[in-house]
């Protein structure tokens, strides 16, 4: 058989995955006003359960409803409960050994400018972002704990405990994070949201069954960022992130997602395109490092989609080395979310081309896929080219009140 590890078993916690293509959280920025799923985003998690992916994580929720990333972004709040419940009815309807996993998660910086911004420390926050106080800290991180209550009350198998491209949970482990409460400056303090934030979560959760993971960017690419040995250190030095591995081991983490870069600021690094597309390089020798340190724990691994239709052999190679335990797909999901049954079946993949048309759609505010692939998308990419064009040259006439 083809591929035979991919489509082969993998213990997930106190559960098993049934193949190892993973469904990255991929945002579609299409919920209802609230943060409710809607029926478009429905539609998108049933075809990746048509696909037969073997563990789909659900693109960022948001812990709280402000501030958001994205203007229809998804919100993990009691109102907006039955909404989850439809999803993952529809999911396990189609594939009920499928793996549902929710990507929990605080923009923080990383919010839109619609939005109130805040941030941790002042640094490079975007101007106007309100400093955290550290009572409003506690107060995310006991939505976050809520917010894991309703992902298992909504049926999810588990939750992503999301500390990665630039958002809150990432903005805290940074060495830049000089703040001088018990959330920033020693190594102690900027962990201690993965200690009794996470470390509750696990705790409270109603099964072992529950699957409680995190991912984390390795290497963030800027100064002071996660991946360096200080705050005004800019080279990768990941000394301080193996010790933020074996803290998540320690808490209870059943899996690691490894990632690296800020889509916003270092978008490379997270999502490799054609120029960049040795970066996958980086992100094998990230997942091979965390599996290496934690080798008890399931280990994710990013940034496949830029290899295309290599990516399956790449990703055989990888585990059979035992370097990873799942492949990690992104943009591939969207491209076509029927990816693994096709490989399976032997039918014609739709491969993504490494474009970044679904990232210019998230970054425009607009509901966002794929432009190549997806005949929706493909329209909505068309009107934003259209609308672009039409206001740049009104720009170059010197318009605009
Ligand atoms: C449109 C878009 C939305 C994304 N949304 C999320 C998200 O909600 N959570 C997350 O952790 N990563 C998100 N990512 C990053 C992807 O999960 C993935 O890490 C990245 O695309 C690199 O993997 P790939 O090469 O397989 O696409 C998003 C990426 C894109 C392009
Ligand atoms: S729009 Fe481009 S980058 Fe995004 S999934 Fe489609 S082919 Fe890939």
């Amino acid at each position: 058989m083809r591929y035979e590890r991919l489509f082969s078993p993998v213990s997930f916690g106190g559960r098993s995955a049934v193949n190892r293509f993973a469904a990255q959280a991929m945002e579609g920025n299409d919920g209802e006003a609230g943060g409710a799923v809607s029926e478009r985003g429905r539609e998108r998690y049933r075809a990746l359960a048509r696909g037969g992916w073997g563990v789909v994580v659900v693109e960022a929720i948001s812990v709280v409803h402000s501030p958001l990333a994205r203007k229809f972004g998804l919100v993990m709040a009691p109102e907006n409960l039955e909404s989850f419940k439809r999803l993952v009815g529809d999911f396990k309807e189609i594939f009920p050994e499928g793996l549902l996993l929710f990507q929990l998660t605080h923009s923080g910086r990383n919010s839109g400018s619609f939005s109130r911004r805040t941030c941790l420390y002042p640094g490079d926050a975007p101007p106007g972002s309100h400093l955290l106080d550290t009572s409003e800290v506690e107060a995310i991180g006991e939505a976050f704990i809520r917010a894991a209550r309703l992902a298992q009350e909504a049926g999810a198998d588990g939750i992503d405990f999301k500390m990665c491209h630039g958002y809150l949970g990432a903005e805290m482990l940074r060495p830049a994070n000089l703040r001088d409460d018990k959330w920033g400056g020693s190594f102690e303090n900027r962990t201690r949201f993965i200690r009794e934030i996470a470390g509750e979560i696990i705790s409270g959760r109603r099964s072992r069954d529950f699957i409680v993971g995190s991912r984390v960017s390795l290497f963030e690419g800027v100064r002071g960022g996660c991946g360096t040995a200080g705050p005004d250190e800019l080279i990768e030095d990941l000394g301080e992130m193996d010790r933020v591995i074996l803290l998540l081991r320690e808490t209870g983490m059943d899996y690691i997602n490894v990632s690296a870069g800020i889509p916003a600021l270092t978008p490379e690094i997270t999502r490799p395109t054609k120029p960049s597309v040795r970066f996958y390089l980086h992100h094998f020798r990230y997942a091979a490092r965390v599996k290496e340190l934690a080798p008890e724990l399931t280990v994710i691994g990013s940034a496949y989609s830029v290899l295309a239709g290599e990516a399956a052999a790449y990703a055989e190679e990888n585990i059979a080395r035992g370097y990873v335990d799942c492949a990690g797909f992104g943009r591939q999901s969207f491209a076509d979310p029927l990816y693994p049954a096709k490989l399976l079946s032997g039918e014609k993949v739709d491969y993504c081309i490494a474009c970044s048309g679904c990232s210019r759609l998230m970054a425009a505010q607009l509901n966002d896929g794929c432009i190549v692939y997806n005949p929706y998308y493909r329209e909505v990419n068309k009107n934003f080219a259209k609308n672009s064009a039409r206001d740049s040259a009104g720009d170059s006439r010197g318009g605009g009140a």
